[in-house]
């Protein structure tokens, strides 16, 4: 969480500062501030609570200086409430810091430095920035080691030093940080996205590693004895701007639910070989799927959630457990996995901190670990025996979509690989689930060209504090998903529950007119769900059914009706995911909410 970004260079430091915190708010929008250095070698601090246009304005009022250096944060809060001071950057003697992360220590660091008294907000950030100082005798590399050396959590930072001009240094633990040396002057940030309008080349900040960073030149030095130079790896992007912009859309999350169908292709068609899954291009054995005798499937939230959908898919085939499990609990358990399991971790940006320490911890057990990543680079992408890069581009509203459905996508095909070379699947089915794929991507397409009914639908919906999605099998798989997108943009109570539970308790909570989004696609259980809407019906529920297109629905079993494009049972998650999105999204555009940055979310969830 928190954006952070640094430039030194020709260019005008303050505009190339607010340009990049704003492509970066999405990280986190509690408060922004940055740091110049003026051409008098002056720090001049500005910071405000709120979104970056905020603190635009704030600089404009006050004329921020003219400066060529200068280093910019968006805050995800964490320790200290929102307010001005609690805003970085944090200015300390001689050094001016920004960070991203957690330092779990501060406290002890706090008594240790006697810093009580002098601290001005209430961050753990502030402590490092004083810790710091205090131990800067000039030489930042080594002031820089030694504070590293001290801290225990989680940290980016980029330090500028009052006796430095013109400099910036970073150093990261476990936080992203990417950098380039680009024609227009040095750049350092938590994302591309800072990056981008500059280069298209960057690399990763490796981790205790120090980034030093002048107007012409970004050098990279390793924590050991005298300091000794690393050439980094480089990297290349390959997406643009224009994928990063909202592009004529409202809302960068309309602009990504109308992306999937190309993402979907862009995932896909790539590995296809012969008409089947193939993942020699990215260096994936067939004898990873063939040497397991169980499958752990480890995320977060929206990507969890593309493994309740796997799980679904994969286990009636290939007849091995496949275990589900939120990451933040995995890491925590002592759970069964041996060098015989294989561990699929999940994640769009590659740094979900949870999900990363799952991945480390499932490697200590010996397992041999696959991550589908979205982030090019990323950590979770690095750390992993093996990466599988979904190609769904920058997704910058916070609520995920497109990366939702590409997850899935590389799932699907994980299946079906594993399938195919487990005996499980001849080639005609291996072929013929593929091809099923490939027709989930029209029959999103036909979906999204429902949007304006939907629009229509969700009038009821808005009117109401809650709302219950319910759904059985792969259905209620689906409808864990469409429950936590309307939670999260709309700020209405909704929960998913399995169809034929309902009646265990949560009946309870069915009064008049609540909205009820019901799921019915799953053939083998058709009839049990349709029972389970009459049930909620008869209590004054009000029901709106994604039923397929051939469904016979009597009259009265539903207040709406969307239907979807008949594809096979298995691959109706597609377009079912877009009608759930866009239910989500119209339900907070109707209630006039901030649709791309919800309160208290971030995109990168890089805290515990
Ligand atoms: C919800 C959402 C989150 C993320 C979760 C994991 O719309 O976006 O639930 O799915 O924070 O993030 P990644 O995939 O980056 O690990």
């Amino acid at each position: 969480m928190c954006g952070i970004i640094g430039y030194t260079g020709p260019l005008d430091a303050r505009r190339i500062l607010l340009e990049g915190l704003s492509g970066l708010e999405y990280r986190g929008y509690d408060s922004a501030g940055i740091a110049l250095c003026t051409v008098n070698a002056d720090i001049e601090l500005y910071k405000k609570v709120g979104k970056v246009s905020n603190l635009k304005e704030y600089c404009d009022r006050r004329s921020a200086a003219a400066a060529h250096c200068g280093i910019g944060h968006t805050r995800w809060a964490t320790h200290g409430g929102v307010t001005d001071a609690n805003a970085h950057p944090h200015r300390a003697g001689r050094v001016t810091l920004i960070h991203n992360g957690i330092i779990e220590n501060y406290h002890d660091l706090t008594g240790r430095f006697r810093l009580e008294g002098q601290l001005i907000s209430q961050t753990d950030s502030e402590v490092a920035a004083r810790v710091l100082d205090q131990i800067y005798q000039g030489d930042p590399l080594a002031a820089l080691k030694e504070l590293a050396e001290m801290l225990e959590g989680s940290y980016g930072f980029c330090v500028m030093f009052d006796d430095q001009p013109g400099n910036i240094y970073a150093i990261r633990s476990v936080s992203p940080l990417v950098a380039s040396c680009t024609r227009s002057g040095s750049l350092v940030a938590s994302d591309l996205t800072a990056l981008i309008p500059y280069t298209r080349e960057y690399f990763v900040v490796p981790e205790n590693h120090i980034v030093k960073l002048t107007p012409y030149k970004v050098n990279v030095y390793s924590l050991e004895e005298d300091f000794p130079r690393v050439v980094p790896e480089m990297m290349c992007v390959n997406w643009n701007m224009d994928a990063a912009m909202k592009n004529g859309y409202p809302h960068f999350m309309l602009k990504e639910i109308h992306e999937q169908p190309e993402a979907m292709k862009n995932t896909i068609l790539p590995r296809i070989s012969r008409g089947l899954p193939d993942f020699s291009e990215d260096g994936i054995p067939d004898e990873l799927f063939t040497g397991c005798s169980q499958i752990h499937v480890v995320a977060c939230g929206t990507a969890m959630h593309t493994g309740m959908v796997a799980r679904a898919v994969m286990e009636p085939v290939l007849r091995i457990p496949v275990h589900v499990t939120i990451a933040s609990e995995f890491r925590y358990e002592d759970p069964l996995v041996d060098e015989k399991t294989l561990v699929i971790v999940i994640s769009q940006s590659g740094e979900t901190i949870d999900t990363l320490a799952a991945l480390r911890l499932a490697q200590e057990y010996g397992a041999r670990t696959l991550s589908i990543v979205n982030v090019k680079g990323s950590t979770i992408a690095r750390e992993s025996d093996f990466v599988l890069y979904t190609h769904a581009g920058p997704e910058i509203a916070v609520a995920s979509t497109k990366a939702y459905s590409v997850q899935l996508a590389a799932l699907y095909m994980v299946a079906c690989r594993m399938a195919y070379v487990r005996g499980k699947y001849s080639r005609e089915e291996a072929v013929r689930f593929l091809t099923d794929l490939l027709d989930s991507v029209p029959a999103m397409e036909t979906m999204l060209t429902q949007a304006d009914f939907i629009r229509g639908i969700v009038t009821h919906i808005i009117q109401s504090p809650d709302a219950f999605f319910i759904g059985r099998g792969l259905d209620y798989a689906f409808s864990l998903e469409g429950a936590l997108k309307l939670k999260e943009i709309s700020y209405i109570h909704a929960e998913a529950y399995a169809a034929g539970e309902l009646k265990h308790g949560t009946i309870a909570l069915i009064s008049d007119r609540v909205p009820v989004i019901a799921t019915a696609t799953q053939e083998h259980v058709f009839s049990k769900t349709i029972s389970n809407i009459r049930e909620v019906k008869a209590r004054g529920a009000y029901v709106i059914l994604l039923a397929r297109e051939s469904a016979v629905i009597d009259s009265g079993l539903a207040d709406v009706v969307i239907r979807i494009p008949d594809v096979d049972d298995r691959f109706t998650v597609f377009p079912i995911a877009v009608a759930l999105q866009l239910i989500a999204y119209y339900a907070s555009v109707g209630k006039n909410l901030d649709v791309d940055q919800p309160r208290n979310l971030a995109k990168s969830v890089t805290v515990e």
